[in-house]
């Protein structure tokens, strides 16, 4: 028989809810029609897209022709930044103004790097927002960036890594009072923000936001992997990045993914039905989870503020513990958890988004990210802590012997 194995790793991808697969599989054998045909087996596939695409407008308080799907947020993402300055150079080229972007340094990867190619490129010039020690920032510091030249912000809604939550709605306000001062002609500062880890647990309204472009993916709300969306609110100059069919309002060229469209805005329905329900749960259990381990296994901190996080996500530094090989000892023992982001994992170099909030090399090497899904049990808690503790102390007492014989010879 298989072990049972606990699964603490949410942040990085959930199962598809049975409900959701339920929904998608008539999509892949029966109604498997291209939604761009014209006959009734590409109508039907269509009116599946169009059911979903008005299920996330509801949930993001949109119009379902600001929803465009992509195969997930790190398309999502460059397609933002990216299709933002493309257009930007199609209005403005005259001007030879070299437009501003404003970010934050420990964005997701996709965005990081899609700003360090722009910039590279001499497309634009990038300032990475600092972060306070609590691990969000401060809306002032977002002011005192903005140039006259300043096109766009993108700053995500909750880290992926430590799972604290930014305040995009006090942004979307400054941006907006912005905005309002601008002449008519001027480009309008664009605000951005990867909401990839909030839709489970924060409202994503974006007029109460005030985002214009919004990002998400599937593969983290228990629906299907290779689908998300890109919210495009009306009027925001943005322009295509990648070339072939007129899918999605001309936005994203390529055949519609139906299965996983239907999955997603499935996965989406789940969300706005059971998602507060939810969270409460899983928060309990969280809080519970970091009581213990700050309170069982000496040394340890939790990385990010206490109170302004996601309900899922504890993150933790031990000292004298190295975090990779903690990783492979509790999945040894049956424990599936992540030093950092689910991309970056298997890279050896210290977590930017840990260093960011001032730790240092070492310290970010021996964190650990913990997850919790809607399917994490009080049981599960209680034996992960146990592991976790035998864990901590076998490696402590190596990385205590190899000290000492290091000193020893010396
Ligand atoms: C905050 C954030 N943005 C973007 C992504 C990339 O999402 P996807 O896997 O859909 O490309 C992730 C996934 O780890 C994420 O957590």
């Amino acid at each position: 028989m298989r072990k049972k194995k606990i699964y603490l790793d949410c942040a990085a991808t959930t199962p598809v809810d049975p409900a959701v697969l339920e929904a998608m599989l008539p999509y892949f054998i029966d109604i498997y029609g291209n939604a761009m045909s014209v006959h009734s087996f590409g109508q039907e596939a269509l009116e599946a897209v169009d059911k979903a695409r008005s299920q996330a407008a509801g949930f993001f308080g949109a119009s379902p022709s600001e929803i465009i799907f992509t195969s997930g947020a790190t398309e999502s993402n460059n397609l933002a930044i990216k299709g933002i300055l493309k257009s930007y150079y199609s209005k403005n080229e005259s001007k030879k103004k070299k437009p501003h972007i404003i970010t934050t340094a420990f964005e997701h990867h996709c965005v990081l790097d899609s700003c360090k190619i722009v910039a590279k490129d001499g497309l634009a010039d990038v300032t990475y927002l600092p972060i306070k020690k609590d691990g969000t920032i401060d809306p002032k510091e977002v002011e005192k960036a903005i140039r006259p030249e300043t096109v766009m912000i993108s700053v995500m809604y909750v880290n992926n890594e430590i799972g604290t939550v930014q305040p995009i709605e006090k942004i979307g306000k400054l941006v907006r009072k912005i905005n309002s001062t601008k002449e008519k002609d001027d480009f309008k500062i664009i605000f951005h923000t990867d909401a990839t880890q909030a839709i489970n647990y924060f409202d994503c309204n974006t007029d109460r936001l005030g985002v214009d472009l919004l990002s998400m993916s599937g593969h983290k709300i228990y629906g299907p992997k290779g689908v998300g969306i890109l919210y495009v609110r009306k009027g925001t100059p943005i322009r295509k990045i990648q070339d072939g069919g007129d899918q999605e309002y001309k936005m994203r060229a390529g055949t519609h993914n139906v299965p996983g469209i239907v999955g997603l805005g499935k996965a989406i329905g789940l969300v706005e039905k059971n998602g507060k329900k939810d969270a409460k749960k899983i928060q309990i259990l969280r809080d519970y989870l970091i009581e213990k381990v700050l309170k069982e296994i000496s040394n340890s901190i939790l990385n990010g503020s206490k109170t302004k996080r996601s309900p899922n996500n504890a993150n933790f530094t031990f000292k004298d513990v190295e975090g990779e090989g903690l990783l492979l000892s509790l999945d040894m023992e049956g424990v599936a958890c992540s030093t950092g982001s689910a991309c970056s994992s298997g890279a050896l170099s210290p977590s930017h988004v840990l260093l960011s909030i001032g730790l240092k090399p070492e310290q970010a090497h021996g964190s650990l990210r913990m997850t919790l899904g809607k399917h994490t049990t009080k049981r599960e808690i209680d034996t992960a802590v146990e592991k976790l503790k035998v864990v901590i102390e076998r490696l402590r007492k190596i990385s205590g012997n190899v000290l000492d014989d290091y000193y020893s010879k010396k």
